[in-house]
């Protein structure tokens, strides 16, 4: 194991981490396309976008032109008072590919910054009405990041263990299924008429930390028309499914029921650096503006609209638009189609999924999430020279738009050389 690693050991404290077990990070000394390279030169096709960001590939020359222009003009400047020329395109841009009833842009630092923003403005849109609304809903296993307002709603006990007698009040609804979608739909109204929930926060279309657990479409929408009649206030987290990943720019695009709030992170700035960003539509802005300064949202991060982080964005969405990234996705999800005839009737494959880009497959085994046997798939990938992140039982794909054919078919090898191992 190369030197960067060593030296990782004596200061640096790692994400979602037991040290004591895991004693040793790989280190990756450069990314270009869908490839790592580790210190020690070997290579690693990104299967999993590093977190569903660098959709657009690593290290993009296009991305990295525009970005190093605007670190020439404009590095840094605070955003109470100010403004500038990216972050008002990036608006201008956001529009372009947001669904049509969202209106404005509130910035900030990451996915959990912009649900935790999105559930304040729920919040403090019925405060400001002089309505007190103190309940969230959201769903079963939901998973919208790891700050408390975002942990509370969240539902993967394994993150919030310690935490939850400082929690806001959270009720749960199941995610919709063909089947349980009428009873859903009962508990739910009997239970809003008491006009105490405030918003309701949801992954629209595929659970991601849930294990890529998908939706059923219609029984979303159902949910989203009903809570509306009760002016519960919808917030998209659509960090992770947002710019692509569904095949569409937004999951909420599959949707006739639109989100009066939608959060943003991750792809937005295609992996070169952090930000958040929560939209909402003009009825929610409107329930803040005023002559009373205490109904505006209070809430600021140093680094809002960073006008580095707007340039990446812009240069991202415009990538996003062209037609050659769009004929580029189409060919993954087709490639994944295909994987998936091949996959699904293996006697070791329990369940496989796929929403536009992203494809899933539970295997026929029982696995705890961060457990031995997980570690196992995780190495074995790893040995092939694919990086893929099984969340306990469940492999996902989730790569670069610009991945190749060839790299598509060693990540498909390396699932079946498992399948044909375990
Ligand atoms: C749906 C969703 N929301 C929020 C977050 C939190 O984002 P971040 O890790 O940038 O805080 C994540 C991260 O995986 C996510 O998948």
């Amino acid at each position: 194991m190369g030197n960067i690693s060593e030296r990782d050991k004596k200061h640096i404290w790692h994400p979602l981490t037991q040290h004591k077990i895991h004693d040793t990070m790989l280190a990756i000394k450069k990314a270009k396309g869908c490839i790592l390279t580790d210190e020690d030169g070997k290579e690693y096709i990104d299967g999993i976008s590093s977190w569903y960001t660098s959709v657009y590939g690593h290290c993009n020359d296009y991305i990295i032109e525009k970005v190093y222009a605007q670190m020439q003009q404009l590095d840094q400047v605070v955003f109470s008072g100010f403004t500038h020329e990216p972050a008002v395109q990036l608006s201008e841009k956001l529009m372009e590919i947001l669904p049509d009833n969202q209106q404005k842009i509130f910035f900030s630092d990451n996915g959990s910054t912009s649900t935790e923003i999105g559930i304040k403005m729920a919040i403090q849109y019925h405060f400001n009405q002089g309505n007190k609304r103190n309940v969230l809903l959201a769903f079963d296993d939901a998973f919208h990041g790891d700050t408390f307002g975002a942990m509370s709603v969240s539902d993967l006990s394994v993150y919030n263990g310690s935490f939850e007698e400082f929690f806001i009040t959270v009720e749960r609804v199941a995610p919709p299924t063909k089947e349980n979608i009428a009873h859903t739909l009962e508990q739910l109204e009997k239970r809003l008429i008491h006009n105490d929930i405030a918003g309701f926060i949801y992954e629209p279309l595929i659970q991601g930390a849930a294990a890529m657990q998908m939706h059923d479409v219609d029984g979303l929408g159902e949910i989203l028309k009903l809570l509306k009649k009760y002016d519960v206030i919808t917030i998209a987290d659509e960090v992770m499914t947002g710019f692509g990943k569904t095949g569409k720019y937004f999951a909420s695009d599959y949707l006739t029921e639109k989100p009066n709030i939608i959060c943003m992170s991750k792809a937005l700035t295609a992996g070169m650096v952090p930000m958040g960003a929560t939209s909402c539509t003009q009825k929610i802005y409107d329930a803040f503006y005023s002559t009373d300064i205490a109904k505006g949202l209070f809430h600021g991060h140093t680094y809002t609209a960073n006008p580095l982080a707007c340039a990446s964005a812009i240069a991202g969405i415009e990538l996003l638009q062209s037609d050659e990234m769009q004929q580029s996705m189409k060919r993954v999800i087709a490639s994944h189609q295909q994987f998936n005839e091949e996959v699904k009737v293996h006697p070791k494959v329990a369940r496989t999924r796929q929403t536009g880009t992203i494809f899933a497959l539970d295997l026929n085994i029982k696995m705890e999430r961060y457990g031995n046997l997980r570690d196992q798939l995780l190495k074995h990938f790893m040995d092939s020279g694919v990086f893929l992140r099984p969340l306990g039982a469940t492999i996902y794909i989730s790569a670069p738009y610009v991945i190749t054919d060839e790299q598509l078919q060693k990540i498909y090898s390396s699932i079946k050389a498992i399948l044909a191992k375990i």
